[in-house]
């Protein structure tokens, strides 16, 4: 038996993993600290109430015999595939079919599971900063990655890759940069890709977040995107589901490489390797279309936005430089200079005992940078904004 050595390339702990270890030492050895957690992008906000009654209207539905549901259709129920195409695309001017959708337990998994689905020669090209999955699952499969550099300099919005990438992720609005992108510069993608042959995974997890106009808020707005894109959708950010567990992919019919369809090799992963969000979790997210629902999703959305508002004016009024946090949830803040972003991060948990995630953790470029996120608590946000002008 050989294992897979290709594992033996990534770093010891997933990033969230190391962090939460590291906070954890901390409490053991300070068990008198109260610790403000403001960094994995964990939400705090309890469902919202016309959802949690679907969720329990469905759970009274598996306790009787006329109304149990057993294994769910492989790519989702279609009343929440019609719900999503309706809502999140046909609404929105994009021409997505509930057959071009695929229910899934999570964006996570839909972005490390996706890459099954190609070549392990393909070249990958990931920004830096990179949220670590996209990256990580690359890594373990064993193919080549290339990094898009996101700096200051250039907005953090990454070049065309130089050199050519086979697979490319994008992650709009960004984690962790919190930052976004035009719909011109997006396209230049799209071209790319179409030159190239490439495939885009467009992570849209963050996408309810945007307050702006005239920022897109799915690749498909784009032209011709549904030759070249794969995009992800997540549940957990905009209605809270980190611990119900839900998302999508859409994979269109009009993506085909080699005269594959790709809609078809997911179909035929999804179906062989996974057997369904739970009946359940798929009626509290069709809920998440309902009216009430999209209504108590904008409030708790704009809500969490009103502590990155926070976020970024207490920083800034400190004196730190600060970006993101205007169409997502995160801040994505300079360190002072002669610190590294892990050296902030055991200063923030130590004196202020606040934490957050540090750049490197994202990737080369994240050095010097620290993450912090809107989705905590407005009086605790409050109080770790106090406590870090404190120290
Ligand atoms: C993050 O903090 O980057 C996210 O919460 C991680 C995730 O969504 O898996």
């Amino acid at each position: 038996m050989k294992i897979n050595k290709d594992y033996l390339n990534l770093s010891e702990n997933y990033l969230f993993s190391e962090i939460a270890s590291r906070v954890k030492k901390y409490g053991a050895e300070h068990p008198d600290k109260e610790i403000i957690r403001l960094g994995i992008g964990d939400v705090t906000k309890p469902i919202a109430e016309p959802i949690m009654a679907a969720l329990k209207s469905a759970v009274d539905e598996m306790g009787k015999k006329e109304t149990f549901r057993g294994y769910a259709p492989d790519r989702g129920y279609e009343f929440l595939r019609k719900a999503i195409s309706d809502i999140d695309y046909k609404k929105r001017g994009c021409d997505i079919e509930p057959d071009e959708i695929f229910v899934s337990d999570g964006a996570k998994s839909d972005c490390g599971n996706i890459q099954e689905i190609f070549d392990k020669d393909n070249v990958v090209a990931v920004t830096d900063p990179v949220y670590p999955v996209y990256a990580d699952t690359n890594v373990m499969a064993g193919r080549k990655i290339i990094y898009m550099p996101c700096t200051k300099e250039n907005g953090f919005i990454p070049e065309i890759p130089k050199k050519k990438a086979d697979i490319i992720y994008l992650c709009f609005p960004n984690n962790p940069t919190g930052t976004v992108i035009k719909k011109d510069q997006l396209q230049k993608f799209i071209d790319y890709a179409q030159t190239n042959d490439s495939v885009i995974i467009y992570d849209a997890a963050y996408e309810a977040y945007i307050t702006e106009e005239g920022i897109p808020h799915s690749i498909y707005e784009c032209e011709g995107a549904k030759e070249v894109a794969i995009e992800l959708h997540s549940f957990s950010k905009n209605a809270g589901f980190t611990g119900l567990r839900l998302g999508y992919a859409v994979v269109p019919k009009a993506l085909k490489r080699e005269g594959v369809s790709l809609n078809a090799l997911w179909a035929r992963r999804h179906a062989t390797k996974y057997n369904g969000a739970p009946y359940i979790v798929q009626r509290a997210g069709e809920a998440v279309y309902s009216e009430a629902g999209m209504k108590a999703v904008m409030t708790q959305v704009r809500e969490y936005m009103e502590n990155a508002t926070l976020i970024r004016t207490k920083l800034s009024d400190m004196g730190y430089e600060v970006f993101g946090g205007v169409n997502a949830p995160y801040i994505w803040m300079k360190v002072p200079k002669e610190m590294s972003g892990w050296d902030f991060f055991d200063l923030l948990l130590d004196k202020a005992n606040v934490v957050g995630t540090p750049g490197e953790g994202f990737g080369k470029c994240g050095a010097g940078y620290f993450r912090l996120t809107a989705f905590g608590d407005k009086n605790d946000t409050q109080r770790a904004m106090e406590r870090i002008k404190g120290i």
